[in-house]
């Protein structure tokens, strides 16, 4: 009955994968599955949690989401400097991935306010998800990629949903936040659902981006440019540079 009630409404998660099947990537051996088992993981603990407040569902998820780039970017750097070898663009690529996280964090945290109970998780979380991840990318670098690729599937996903809510009226659809509006160049009478279309279409170029340097780690190169277009981004992240 709690279930009933908590549980995100799985019909329309099942409607939203079928929907979208090009951006599922299909996974192969061990390495993949354990991704991909890890990932279904999280999922169910957020939709547990979470259940429909895209809003708190979005901070939570974003002072995690903005780990991996600076972890994969901190270990590239220090193995090119190791071996004294070029980074192909990787480590800058992944600290803007993070960087763009931390711009969805700060965007959503104007539209929703975490409560005293999800800032005590936050902190945990941060802790051992780091941890976690930093020995994950020291083993396999390539099943840290596979696992943000996953991971980036489900926020296409949870950001369809989002939107969703808003088009149907349960969630406001309240003015952009200044913030985002600055970040993203959107016009001044931009709305939350203008944001979340584009948080998306960030989120969707993470994806494709990660699961290509899974990918090319396996030995089966991706055309970067082959990825979800990425939206346009202000050169200065603070509003008036
Ligand atoms: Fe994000
Ligand atoms: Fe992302």
């Amino acid at each position: 009955m709690v279930n009933s009630i908590l549980a995100p409404d799985s019909q329309a998660l099942e409607e939203e994968r079928k929907a979208e099947p090009a951006i599922h990537h299909a996974p192969h051996g061990f390495s993949d599955r354990f991704a991909l088992g890890f990932t279904k993981l999280l999922r169910f603990s957020a939709d547990t949690f979470f259940a429909k407040r895209y809003g708190h569902r979005a901070i939570v998820l974003e002072t995690v989401a903005a780990v991996p780039g600076m972890v994969g970017a901190t270990i590239q750097h220090l193995t090119c400097l190791r071996r004294m070898k070029d980074d192909d663009g990787w480590i800058r690529t992944l600290m803007e991935e993070a960087e763009n996280e931390r711009m969805h964090l700060m965007t959503f945290i104007e539209v929703a306010k975490p409560t005293y109970f999800e800032r005590l998780v936050i902190q945990l979380a941060q802790g051992i998800f780091y941890i976690i991840f930093f020995l994950l990318y020291l083993v396999s670098s390539r099943t840290a990629h596979r696992l943000v690729g996953y991971f980036e599937e489900e926020a296409v996903i949870s950001y369809t949903l989002y939107l969703k809510e808003i088009d149907e009226g349960r969630s406001p659809n309240v003015p952009a936040p200044a913030i985002a509006i600055h970040y993203w160049k959107l016009p001044a009478d931009a709305t939350l659902r203008d944001v979340v279309l584009v948080v998306r279409a960030d989120e969707a170029h993470h994806r494709d981006v990660n699961h290509g340097f899974a990918s090319s780690l396996g030995g089966t190169p991706v055309e970067r440019s082959a990825a979800s277009p990425y939206p346009p981004h202000a050169a200065e992240i603070r509003m008036g540079a």
